[in-house]
């Protein structure tokens, strides 16, 4: 027997919050949790900056990562077993495709990515396709495995109904963030009945599809997407905590820039620095480390860097208005003039953010984000595009909500400081009492 097929003598359990126990019993699997490229991803939180405002959202990237591979080996073990669409020599493409799919991941990964201009998902490969551990077992399955299992992440496979298990708009990833997240955030949205969706897939030769009686648990579904996104993810404070993150990471790279004399220099950050970060350092890169140096940094003499990571260590985090770049962009460079005069760097601490989320959308053909729709089986046997069937879909599909906020910091703009009257000036401007 291959390796491949080989099976652990007992099948081993993990207690999960949200799908109660996930269960392993391929030997593959198992050798892969144990590598030290997947065992980092306890070392990485799911949700970032989001613990600042939900004190319970301190998952991991490990605990969503067996949550995804749990899903798929529900649906591949136990709805599509046996059916005549589904190739079982994909079964263990899509056990691994699940459980790696978040590997590249790096600490912080939003404000990381935006200040260095990284992406998570080519670490994703590299690492899969690199010298690493990962790469050892899936060889051992097949000299190609390694290939196949990047390209269902990189999207670019032949396999298209395992990529649309794996990423499509619902898909084992969202199913289980959605649940995993409203459990640790404490929050009432984000549950829907998982067991029914998944009861109700169906594979189809380059996509799965929902049983028509399956509609209303889908509707609740992109619903509880929908209220997460705007009630967790997109929370303001939590993007308050990520602004500050990322002007650190920002102020950082350009005191390194300017040879800036650091009391605590960042050698974890210098191939980066230097753009020739190789997959051996990133995997060096965690949470751990990342937050170690804002703690040593709140002792440095450049104030910036300083105060910022006070803020961050200390939760002291920027206040905000509603705003609108469309309409205001004038306002905003006003308040950069009067934020030089009080002392303030506009380029630190006046800043706009903006989040937008399209809850679900059908397929528009030639659109940059291609994204494919939710197809219903009928009973008849055709597909329909779930927006034609359903009202509640219909009425939310391929509306983009965008939200912007203006952050900066409330402490430094109080009467009792220097600078009064031009401090005055800020927050009438700014309508911040
Ligand atoms: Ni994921």
């Amino acid at each position: 027997m291959g390796y491949a097929e080989q099976k652990l003598s007992e099948e081993k359990v993990f207690k999960d919050p949200v799908h109660r126990y996930v269960h392993v019993r391929d030997q593959v699997i198992w050798d892969l949790i144990g590598t030290k490229e997947f065992q980092r991803l306890r070392r990485i939180k799911q949700l970032g900056t989001t613990y600042l405002t939900f004190h319970g959202a301190e998952h991991s990237r490990f605990n969503h990562s067996l949550g995804v591979y749990e899903i798929i080996r529900r649906i591949v073990d136990d709805v599509f077993n046996g059916r005549p669409e589904w190739n079982k020599e994909d079964r263990l493409l899509s056990l691994c495709a699940a459980l790696l799919h978040d590997l590249g991941h790096g600490p912080f990964s939003h404000s990381f990515e935006k200040v260095f201009d990284t992406d998570h998902e080519q670490y994703t490969q590299e690492i899969i396709l690199g010298n690493t551990e990962v790469n050892d077992i899936l060889s051992k399955v097949d000299h190609d495995f390694p290939k196949q299992v990047a390209e269902v992440i990189g999207k670019t496979s032949d396999n298209k109904l395992v990529i649309s298990l794996i990423s499509s708009q619902i898909d084992a990833d969202r199913m289980d963030y959605l649940q995993r997240d409203a459990y640790f955030t404490g929050v009432s949205y984000g549950h829907f009945d998982m067991e029914r969706i998944l009861r109700v897939m169906r594979p189809q030769e380059d996509q799965v599809v929902i049983k028509q009686t399956g509609m209303h648990a889908v509707e609740d579904y992109i619903m509880s997407r929908y209220q997460m996104y705007w009630q967790v993810y997109f929370h303001p404070v939590t993007r308050s905590a990520e602004v500050i993150l990322t002007k650190i990471l920002q102020r950082v790279k350009e005191l390194y820039q300017k040879s800036y004399s650091f009391k605590y220099f960042p050698i974890h950050f210098t191939s980066i620095f230097n753009s020739e970060l190789v997959v051996e350092d990133y995997l060096k890169l965690d949470e751990a480390i990342i937050l170690y140096y804002f703690q040593m940094w709140q002792e440095e003499d450049d104030e910036i860097l300083k105060d910022l990571c006070k803020r961050f260590v200390n939760r002291n985090l920027f206040k905000y208005v509603e705003f609108d770049p469309a309409k205001e962009y004038k306002k905003l460079a006003e308040l950069s003039v009067l934020f030089l005069k009080a002392g303030i760097d506009p380029d630190y601490y006046l800043v706009v953010d903006s989040s937008s989320d399209l809850p679900y959308d059908f397929y528009r053909p030639g659109e940059e984000e291609e994204r494919l729709p939710i197809h219903l089986l009928m009973r008849n046997g055709e597909n329909r595009e779930l927006s034609r069937e359903s009202e509640i879909v219909d009425a939310i599909s391929g509306k983009r909500r965008t939200d912007h906020k203006l952050y900066f910091p409330g402490d430094f703009l109080q009467d009792d400081s220097t600078k009064r009257n031009i401090k005055k000036q800020i927050r009438t401007l700014l309508d911040y009492r």
